[in-house]
């Protein structure tokens, strides 16, 4: 395995479920670099937004929420003032209501430099939708994750399976395909593929393949 400078930033984007973030985890581990799951930051806004009855227009509002944020990736966990939240981010609900809340560029600015902050000591795997393009643009490797609606939906009916979550694959395939629509098509930072990036179709790779073919891209 090429070993990267030091430091190095990596970004890595891809559509709900291509498995960005399973493999920019295990990335950070094998280069001992930081990580950031940016879509756990517009999750965590949305798990503030709803406990405090914060519909998602409310761009202000949502926007006050931002300073009280203080987040650490751990293991795999992701913990919010020093709770572990991983799996209270990660429901229906929050999916839905992160990707409505993530179409306001004035929110996306204000956690610009919250998302840079994690670009510390050896460098960082950073993964979301616009990684590549916008929080990152200067990134030594840019990745583009991809997999098929149907490949995705498979992967998160597993994944929240495993969980003991009650889940139907029709509903979440609509999710997905609702989300990607979203995420696609808003005006602020729209998912798409940077003109440097390396894209990689996932559908028939296993994770371990994934992961060392990126290495593969490392220069
Ligand atoms: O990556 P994840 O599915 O957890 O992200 C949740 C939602 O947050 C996405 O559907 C997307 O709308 C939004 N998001 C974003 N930009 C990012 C990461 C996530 O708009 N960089």
């Amino acid at each position: 395995m090429k070993l990267p400078k030091v430091p190095y930033l990596i970004a890595i984007d891809g559509p709900a479920g291509s498995g960005k973030g399973t493999i920019a985890k295990l990335i950070s581990d094998k280069l001992n670099l930081n990580y950031l799951d940016s879509g756990a930051i517009y999750r965590v806004i949305a798990l503030g937004a709803i406990a405090n009855n914060i519909p998602s227009d409310q761009v202000l509002k949502l926007i006050s929420l931002v300073g009280t944020i203080n987040m650490k990736f751990e293991g795999g966990d992701v913990l919010l003032n020093k709770e572990i939240i991983t799996d209270k981010i990660r429901t229906s609900e929050i999916s839905k209501f992160s990707s409505e809340i993530a179409v306001h560029s004035r929110l996306r600015d204000e956690i610009l430099n919250l998302q840079r902050s994690f670009n510390q000591g050896n460098g960082l795997v950073a993964e979301g939708r616009d990684m590549t393009t916008v929080v990152f643009p200067n990134a030594d490797l840019k990745v583009y994750l991809d997999a098929s609606p149907h490949e995705r939906a498979n992967r998160r009916y597993k994944q929240l399976k495993l969980k003991g979550n009650n889940v139907n694959i029709l509903s979440l395939t609509s999710e997905i395909e609702a989300r990607d629509k979203r995420d696609k098509e808003r005006k602020a930072s729209p998912l798409k593929i940077a003109d440097e990036a390396k894209v990689l179709n996932t559908d028939d790779l296993t994770i371990g393949q994934t992961v060392d073919k990126i290495l593969t891209f490392i220069i």
